[in-house]
């Protein structure tokens, strides 16, 4: 570790990076100088996005407790970002979850943060690449894939670009699961405030990671071979609400992310499924 004490040695600390810029956004403490000047114009191109990165951890907790009550009691949460309140072993507390991020930060953090918790993991790895994912034995070991999973993909599958498949990378994921299992995103499109996400796309141009929009249709197609549940895939805050907190009072930051979760049936997936969605 370096001297601020969470970050790894071998780290960058001049190149802005999302997973910690996503956390300064969030009000969290594991940020520094250069990610705070990022979020700071991502705010000034979406001023709403300290709100917005709310919205998406409060759909987190609605996806993970509907997905819990429907019994599902493990969890694959891939780019699971720095570790802040509201995690999913948090939330479903009595499931088993492993968190998979790309970002050294994130999983030192979340390493860190696990240390005392057996049934929850931390594994550092690319979730581009599924074999290697679930050939990890921290996940292998852990997580039954014979029994429903929940497989969770938040605002991660943007930085993903079309020439990486993302479609056919969440179905390599999809086949290795077991009838029952869930897939949950949410994913950041440029549909309406087209403008204003031009805006924070540029201005996240010195990351690592690219921001890849797509159309609600692009990300209905992640579904394939899933049932879409109501009310299908629509703006984030819009996917059932259950109090004041949950709902936005500005339509705007319905409008710069998707959420949709689905099932994978018990009776034969065709593979060229085409989910149903319902128009925002
Ligand atoms: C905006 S954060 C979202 C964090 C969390 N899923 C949430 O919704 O609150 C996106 C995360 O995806 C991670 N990420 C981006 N590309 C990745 C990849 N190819 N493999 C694994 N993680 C990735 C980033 O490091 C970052 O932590």
């Amino acid at each position: 570790m370096t001297d601020l004490g969470w970050v790894p040695d071998g780290i960058d600390t001049n190149v802005p990076n999302v997973a910690r810029t996503y956390d300064y956004l969030l009000g969290g403490a594991h940020n520094l100088a250069v990610d705070r000047e990022l979020g700071d114009r991502v705010l000034d191109a979406l001023p709403g996005a300290r709100r917005m990165a709310r919205i998406n951890r409060s759909f987190l907790r609605r996806a993970v407790t509907h997905l819990v009550a429907s019994g599902v009691d493990q969890f694959l949460d891939l780019g699971s970002g720095i570790p802040t309140a509201g995690n999913v072993h948090e939330v479903a507390t009595r499931a088993r979850v492993a968190y998979v991020d790309s970002e050294p930060v994130a999983v030192a953090h979340a390493r860190l943060l696990l240390a005392d918790v057996d049934r929850a993991t931390a594994v550092q790895a690319d979730l581009r690449d599924p074999d290697d994912v679930l050939s990890r034995p921290e996940v292998a070991d852990l997580l039954d894939f014979d029994r429903p999973i929940g497989l969770l993909l938040l605002l991660a599958l943007h930085f993903v670009p079309d020439s990486d498949d993302p479609w056919g990378v969440v179905a390599r994921y999809r086949d290795r699961l077991a009838p029952g299992s869930h897939l949950v995103v949410t994913h950041a499109t440029a549909d309406r405030r087209t403008r204003a996400m031009r805006d924070v796309a540029d201005s996240t141009a010195r990351t690592r990671e690219r921001l890849h929009y797509r159309t609600r249709a692009e990300v209905t197609r992640l579904f394939a071979g899933f049932d879409l549940l109501e009310p299908g895939v629509t703006g984030f805050a819009l996917w059932r609400p259950e109090g004041a907190g949950d709902i936005s009072a500005d339509a705007d930051d319905n409008a710069v992310a998707y959420a949709g979760v689905g099932v994978k049936p018990t009776a034969h997936p065709t593979p060229d499924h085409r989910a149903r969605g319902t128009l925002t």
